[in-house]
């Protein structure tokens, strides 16, 4: 190790140390951030846990979803996304946002920190989330938009 490495490597240590410092001084206000943020206005919770229906489940209609549409709807008690790539396309997803399980609205951007998601993919197209929306099966019934988990 040169003695500019090592320089280096002090003032690594020593910012490291401030880092944690700080990172400790503020993890309270982080705290009450992270608390603000799931209270804040729009921000929503998913209801209690319950396992979607699994049998083909009536949750709208293709004439409240526009090709090219987007829609809020549930599935049993589980809110789910639905959107309409294609005239006889159309996807479901879960609403439960993948990062800390906030309710995505219906326009697939989640109130609580941001992320977006794909409506035709569910995949995250802005973070933080990482994961995409799981997906759910679709089937269509004439004009009706059956899904099963
Ligand atoms: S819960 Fe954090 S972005 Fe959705």
């Amino acid at each position: 190790m040169t003695a500019s490495d090592r320089t280096l490597a002090d003032r690594a240590s020593a910012s490291a140390a401030v880092s944690r410092r700080t990172a400790l001084t503020l993890g309270g206000a982080t705290a009450s951030v992270v608390a603000l943020a799931a209270c804040a206005p729009g921000a929503s919770t998913p209801p209690a846990a319950e396992a979607p229906p699994a049998e083909p489940t009536a949750v709208g209609s293709l004439a409240d979803l526009p090709v090219g549409g987007t829609a809020s709807a549930e599935l049993g008690s589980t809110p789910i996304l639905l959107s309409r790539p294609a005239e006889g396309e159309v996807k479901a997803f879960s609403a439960i946002c993948t990062h800390q399980q906030c309710v995505v609205s219906a326009d697939f951007g989640c109130p609580c920190h941001g992320s977006t998601f794909d409506a035709s993919t569910g995949e995250p197209t802005e973070g933080p989330a990482m994961q995409p929306l799981p997906e759910y099966q679709v089937t269509l019934d004439g004009d009706t938009i059956l899904v099963s988990a």
